[in-house]
């Protein structure tokens, strides 16, 4: 199955805090579109329910929850992590886009990694693993400083897995 993770981590690792975001970037936001676009997008259940708006249009929401037979409208449900990828797009890029826990349990997975790596620290309470270079390469980097509604840096970082 074809794997990627879509995330933006603080200097900290950090990547939320009370069930939301930390930032607003909308060139962050934009992009997350672009790549995500027609794809499959897979989540934790509290990451479903902190999206502004939901289902996110134009994707199948694939939604995963411990709750056996739970449905959400317009979601494909997966009760497991090996239940996910079983009902992952086999032809496709599959976006798993969050939050804390999903990450840590699909890092072993994944082929790819979109990160927006935000250069400040960030208090927190939900966190990213982290990025090992024994199995990873930063393959792309675009480094964004001069974005006029947020006082920190951030860079667009691709990597790609190395080992398996
Ligand atoms: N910076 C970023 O790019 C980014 C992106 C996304 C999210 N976030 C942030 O991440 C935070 C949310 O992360 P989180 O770790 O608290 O929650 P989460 O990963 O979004 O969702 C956790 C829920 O997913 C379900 N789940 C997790 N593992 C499972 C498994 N193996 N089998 C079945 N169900 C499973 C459970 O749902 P049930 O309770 O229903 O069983 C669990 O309560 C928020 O602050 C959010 O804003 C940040």
């Amino acid at each position: 199955m074809n794997i990627s993770i879509i995330v933006a981590i603080a200097a900290n690792n950090a990547i939320g805090k009370d069930n939301d975001l930390l930032w607003h970037i909308s060139k962050d936001l934009k992009r997350f579109k672009q790549l995500t676009d027609g794809h499959f997008i897979v989540m934790g259940k509290k990451t479903y329910f902190s999206l502004p708006r939901r289902p996110l249009p134009n994707r199948t929401n694939m939604v995963i929850t411990d709750i056996p037979g739970e449905q959400i409208d317009n979601c494909l449900m997966a009760y497991s992590i090996e239940d996910t990828i079983r009902k992952m797009e086999p032809a496709d890029e599959n976006f798993v886009i969050g939050g804390g826990s999903i990450y840590r349990q699909f890092m072993p997975y994944a082929d790819k990694l979109y990160i927006t790596r935000v250069h400040k620290d960030f208090e927190a309470d939900t966190f990213f693993p982290e990025i090992s270079l024994d199995e990873w390469k930063l393959t792309e980097k675009q480094v964004v400083d001069d974005d006029p509604q947020n006082n920190f840096t951030y860079s667009f970082e691709i990597y790609e897995r190395t080992t398996k």
